[in-house]
């Protein structure tokens, strides 16, 4: 057994605590998405507080290349943290610039061990800002006993990114309008920390439509035949949902290149178009889904 996957075995098997080398320390496991491999790695990673948030930091112990969780994150940004025995999503957002700095030095005034990784290399070690990604309080259901409340949980997640991203994307603009001159200029980009939003929400997006297609709506669609036209005017919504994603993300390929204008009009028109289809979809489908126990139970003998 590697010596990660020991640490991993011991910080589950005893709620977060794991004694030898990392005896004392703020440990987390970060489970991400393979950049190359599309699979789920897990590592076991130190963190500092800062505020409601956690930073993680790239230092691969001080070696010359960002270590794979870095590359993985960038890809796919939404991503699962277990901390003692708790676990939830965050997206994982690595800071840029000054911000960058704020908070590299917070983290050296508390771990000063980055402090000597950050010597020992040319590169500027990336602090990662892992941002709980659950719904705010009082948002979506209490407790999801039905297919109902799951499919609101989701559609709460998706309506509360897009608003995030929205905001984020209108405060650059503010920002840009504010600057006349003076101290260092906005960045011509879009900056990291929106691509990451709105790469999270995107490929959540895109995984929930492709499983209603493939499995919800099919289903569905068996027991009410009746309902065929309603099924068919969510299907092309889907597409062209999709089509609008598409176009968003690929404005995101490269962040430093992306048009703001663009962007932010590409992201009203996929915020108008979802917003309609998430209603469309919660009025046909949620008094159908109410009787569908979620999670599925075992079946009846
Ligand atoms: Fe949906
Ligand atoms: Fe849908």
């Amino acid at each position: 057994m590697s010596f990660n996957q020991s640490v991993i075995d011991e910080f589950r098997a005893n709620q977060g605590k794991v004694g030898g080398y990392f005896e004392g320390s703020d440990l987390l496991l970060l489970t991400t998405t393979g950049a190359k491999s599309g699979e789920e790695r897990t590592v076991p990673l130190g963190y500092v507080r800062h505020g409601d948030h956690l930073l993680i930091i790239g230092s691969n112990l001080g070696g010359p290349k960002h270590p794979d969780w870095y590359h993985n994150v960038l890809a796919h940004p939404l991503v699962e943290v277990e901390i003692g025995a708790d676990s939830f999503e965050a997206v994982a957002v690595p800071a840029e610039g000054a911000r960058r700095d704020r908070l590299f030095t917070h983290v050296v005034t508390t771990e000063p061990g980055y402090g000597e990784y950050q010597e020992n290399t040319s590169r500027v070690l990336p602090v990662v800002v892992l941002e709980r990604s659950d719904p705010a309080p009082g948002e979506g259901p209490a407790e999801v006993r039905s297919l109902a409340d799951k499919l609101v949980e989701v559609h709460v997640w998706l309506r509360g990114q897009l608003r995030h991203v929205s905001a984020e994307v209108d405060a650059y603009f503010e920002t840009s309008a504010a600057y006349e001159g003076e101290g260092a200029a906005p960045a011509p980009g879009l900056g990291l920390q929106i691509r990451q939003h709105c790469l999270a929400f995107c490929q959540t997006l895109e995984i929930h439509h492709t499983g209603e297609d493939a499995h919800i709506f099919p289903a569905m669609e068996a027991h009410n035949p009746h309902l065929k036209d309603v099924f068919e005017r969510l299907r092309t919504e889907h597409v062209t949902v999709a089509r609008l994603q598409g176009e968003l993300s690929s404005l995101l390929g490269d962040i430093t290149d992306a048009d703001p204008e663009r962007f932010r009009k590409e992201l009203a028109r996929m915020s108008e178009e979802l917003n309609t289809h998430l209603d469309h979809e919660e009025e046909a489908l949620l008094p159908l889904l109410a009787e569908v126990p979620f999670p599925p139970g075992p079946p009846a003998a």
